[in-house]
């Protein structure tokens, strides 16, 4: 939600200390962070027996169902005893090979990933240029302080309105008082098309008086 990182070398060392294992929800750094895009522990180049990633295909391989990656005896254990692997029926060929495809092309081409940062760091630059919060922020996610729900679900809207879909978080999901825009950029957006989307939060922003 607030577009950060988490400490995991320090996360990892803590649980170390306690002989507790470590598992990461790479939902979001999957594809994304990392010199190959392999997520939070590649990004900080760590390798551990007692950490263990699981991601979703869900968002950046535009896909469904996910992963988890640990040591094999995990594995095996999770193969016969999760229990989205008992009694129910598995995810369609259709969807494995989407997933498949998708790894592929990221492991492949790494101009995607490189895109996909150019456009972030423009994108966040801009929006910081312009006067907007965006909570300090490094990693895909980028938040767009807002504070008031009221104003937040406002400011969604009229970006809506004009062909903007970056919706509105509010409470449970962060605290009252925090509520703002999230944005997630793709590697094929254009730099035509941040730069037309800054100046509508500029224009927006203004008329609402966030900035
Ligand atoms: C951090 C995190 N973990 C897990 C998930 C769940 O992913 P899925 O919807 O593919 O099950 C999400 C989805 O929004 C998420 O944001």
């Amino acid at each position: 939600m607030d577009g950060d990182i988490a400490p995991l070398p320090d996360i990892l060392e803590v649980a170390k200390m306690y002989d507790a294992w470590v598992i990461v929800d790479d939902a979001h750094a999957t594809g994304v962070l990392g010199e190959n895009g392999r997520g939070t522990a590649e990004h900080f180049r760590l390798k551990d027996d007692q950490l263990i990633q699981v991601g979703t295909f869900s968002k950046s391989l535009a896909s469904l169902g996910g992963y988890v990656a640990g040591p094999e005896p995990v594995i095996e254990w999770l193969r016969n005893n999760s229990r989205s692997f008992i009694y129910s029926t598995a995810l369609p060929p259709s969807i494995c090979a989407g997933s498949i495809a998708a790894i592929e092309i990221l492991e492949s081409n790494h101009l995607i990933r490189r895109r996909l940062w150019k456009n972030i760091k423009r994108f966040r630059q801009g929006l910081i240029n312009l006067g907007f919060d965006t909570m300090g922020g490094q990693a895909q996610i980028i938040p767009i302080l807002t504070g008031d729900t009221n104003l937040t679900m406002e400011f969604a809207e009229a970006l809506f309105e004009k062909g903007i879909y970056a919706p509105g978080i509010r409470p449970p999901t962060v605290p009252e008082g925090k509520s703002r825009i999230r944005v997630s950029l793709m590697a094929s957006h254009t730099y035509e098309q941040i730069d037309r989307v800054l100046s509508v939060f500029q224009k927006v922003g203004r008329q609402l008086g966030i900035i």
